[in-house]
């Protein structure tokens, strides 16, 4: 593996998401919410996010997986996923979400696909409100015409590690969002 680029280095990121902390605090003054991490990208960004929060708030994970054929890692840097968009549940979350607002956190939104099948099936669990956080938004490759509520940043098409994004399972622990590059 060739050296990993900075991309948003970790002061930018902590700034970010005190940010959307603090929107997620105005929307929901005087209310209470669920955040619901999608493992395990999430973990980082929701454990930061959680501690900018100032209104009742509780947090759970979902761990999910694709179905379609699995890229090998050097498949998934050059093209991504090959995703069928049919995601199955390898970890529910311990709580009933009728009645509550609940904020899908999201490490990156890519095609949509995920998102876009998840939300559905949350939706059927009649929350009060549904709204999704991304940390990291890469729109030019959306499949799905989905969006997210609150966005942290918008980046280029990259393969990115980092603050909880994995290449291969490593990287994870990376304090900074960095650029693989895709040559290497
Ligand atoms: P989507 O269904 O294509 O939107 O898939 C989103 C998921 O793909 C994310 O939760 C990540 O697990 C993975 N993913 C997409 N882009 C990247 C990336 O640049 N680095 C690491 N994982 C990524």
């Amino acid at each position: 593996m060739t050296e990993l680029k900075v991309l948003i280095p970790r002061e930018k990121i902590a700034q970010r998401v005190a940010e959307m902390g603090a929107d997620i605090n105005r929307d929901y003054a005087g209310q209470s919410v669920i955040l619901l991490g999608v493992l395990k990208g999430a973990a980082i960004f929701l454990s930061d996010l959680s501690r900018e929060l100032r209104i009742d708030s509780t947090f759970d994970f979902i761990g999910v997986s694709s179905y379609g054929n699995r890229p090998t890692p050097a498949q998934e840097l050059k093209s991504g996923w090959d995703s069928t968009g049919e995601v199955r549940l390898t970890k529910d979350m311990d709580q009933s979400m009728i009645g509550k607002n609940v904020i899908l956190v999201e490490d990156i939104l890519d095609t949509g696909l995920t998102l876009t099948y998840l939300k559905k099936l949350l939706m059927a669990r009649q929350p009060k409100s549904l709204r999704i956080a991304a940390l990291l938004d890469k729109p030019s490759r959306r499949k799905q015409p989905i969006q997210a509520d609150y966005v942290g940043f918008s980046i280029p098409d990259e393969f990115v590690v980092g603050y909880g994004l994995d290449y291969a399972e490593k990287y994870r622990n990376l304090p900074d969002i960095c650029i693989v590059p895709r040559e290497g």
